[in-house]
């Protein structure tokens, strides 16, 4: 008979696992401090449109769409069909010279979608999987044309691009990354956006500074020339690091350094996209087309793991080449284009479509607006950042230790029934894009009063 290897370790009670050892111990969990959680878990079971249940029946209203991922809202009745019947149809298929419809009728579906010229789609599992993929294809690309010298990949302070050797390397959050003491050799990183001094309490985007911080790059090039550069990633909007808007002409400038240099740009929208922006990628947003985007989350409204990589019909064009029975890309996951991935994509595009998601997220997004910045002058606050349907509100440090403070406030709020997530100083709000005006109140209702409410 089984017996537990954990007598004595935080328990959960019987009612809620009831067919396995109660023990919270053996499940290491992911960007999460395990042992003050496992003191006192927050536990969820169940989601429906706005909100999540608690263990304890309670109902939570989700400001955070999930991990920014459930656009469209929780369980929606045509996504959760269409997965329950691939399931019965068609577990698996296997990824590698095999195909089924569904992969290819989502890639031109999502094409359709994503910016001109973006032509081609990769598929990959997840955010990380999306950027390490990306920037293997630049510089698959450049070696395609002969260039190979560009090698460097440019990523950006303060970015967050999944926790890949590759995207960790890109990344620039710091404590992401001084734990592994090893990463990818020719990597640079440009200076983030976030300029408090200038730009504080903007709404939308903010209007000082993004020429100069784009034209970091320039002091790059000057060091590294060029020739070496193969690719400079960003997140159109920051949003892991808490919410750093692209000031005015920031992504414009940067698309015309790259254009000058031979760069190719990779927009990392795994959370911009899909409609949280209030347009279907941040690129209809900004009005500037990068030559790759990641996307992950918001493309199966997070009902099955998925990202993928679209890219500009050159870079395709340019792989393409040589003969014919030779594999034009030495990369692929067992599960690039799962077919319960793609029925879920599949349904939660449509979702999107006919329920106006992305509409919605841009007609309601001066109230966010407002909600967001309504907490102005709540003690504390000393910044608020926001655009289409992401908010961070920034909090003061607290003399006992870095984000002690704006733990105490996401704790709060989870206790009084909203899921908000906080990084670093900042409270970020990123509710799914079917949020009602009602509910926006009701968040920043619940975060006014825990600000007030903690030391
Ligand atoms: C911009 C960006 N890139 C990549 C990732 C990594 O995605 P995943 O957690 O699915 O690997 C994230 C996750 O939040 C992200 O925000």
């Amino acid at each position: 008979m089984f017996e537990s290897k954990h007598q004595d370790e935080h328990v959960l009670n019987a009612e809620m696992s009831a067919d396995s050892p109660n023990n919270l111990e053996p499940f290491w969990m992911p960007f999460t401090p395990n042992r003050k959680f496992k003191k006192n878990p927050k536990l969820i079971v169940a989601a429906k449109d706005m909100h999540y249940t608690s263990i304890d029946g309670r109902k939570i209203l989700d400001g955070s769409a999930g991990l920014w991922c459930v656009n469209a809202g929780h369980c929606r009745p045509r996504i959760v069909e269409a997965v329950k019947k691939q399931v019965e149809e068609m577990d698996y298929a296997a990824a590698f010279q095999f195909g089924h419809p569904k992969a290819f009728t989502l890639a031109s579906k999502l094409t359709e979608m994503l910016p001109k010229d973006i032509d081609n789609v990769f598929y990959t599992n997840s955010g990380s999987e999306a950027v390490d993929t990306a920037l293997k294809i630049a510089l698959a690309y450049h070696n395609a044309k002969g260039d190979s010298k560009r090698y460097r990949l440019i990523g950006r302070s303060r970015g967050y691009h999944g926790v890949g050797f590759g995207g960790m390397s890109v990344g620039g959050m710091v404590v992401n990354r001084k734990q592994f003491t090893n990463h990818l050799p020719g990597v640079d990183h440009i200076q983030d956006t976030h300029i408090p001094d200038l730009n504080a309490f903007s709404r939308g985007q903010p209007k000082q500074g993004g020429l100069e911080r784009a034209n970091s790059l320039l002091d790059l090039i000057s060091l590294h020339d060029a020739s070496t550069i193969a690719a400079v990633i960003v997140e159109p909007v920051a949003c892991s690091t808490g919410v750093l808007v692209p000031p005015i002409g920031y992504l414009e400038r940067l698309r015309e350094v790259c254009n000058q240099n031979g760069i190719l740009l990779i927009f990392d929208e795994v959370i911009c996209g899909f409609g949280r922006l209030g347009t279907p990628f941040s690129s209809d947003k900004f009005n500037v087309i990068p030559d790759i985007i990641t996307m992950a989350k918001g493309i199966t409204n997070a009902t099955v793991p998925m990202g993928a990589v679209g890219t500009h019909k050159k870079i395709y064009e340019a792989l393409m080449n040589g003969p014919e029975h030779i594999i034009e890309l030495f990369h692929g996951y067992t599960y690039s284009g799962h077919p319960l991935a793609c029925a879920a994509a599949l349904a939660t595009l449509e979702e999107y479509k006919a329920e106006n998601v992305f509409e919605r997220a841009g007609n309601i997004e001066k109230k966010f607006e407002e909600g967001c910045h309504s907490l102005k002058g709540t003690k504390n606050v000393v910044d608020i950042r926001n655009i289409g349907l992401v908010a961070g509100i920034e909090l003061a440090t607290r003399e006992d230790g870095l984000t002690k403070r704006a733990y105490d406030v996401f704790d709060w709020c989870f206790n009084e029934g909203l899921m908000v997530r906080f990084t670093g100083e900042t409270i970020c709000v990123s509710p799914p894009l079917i949020v009602n005006e009602g509910q926006i109140d009701e968040i920043f209702k619940t975060i006014r009063e825990a600000i007030i409410s903690i030391k």
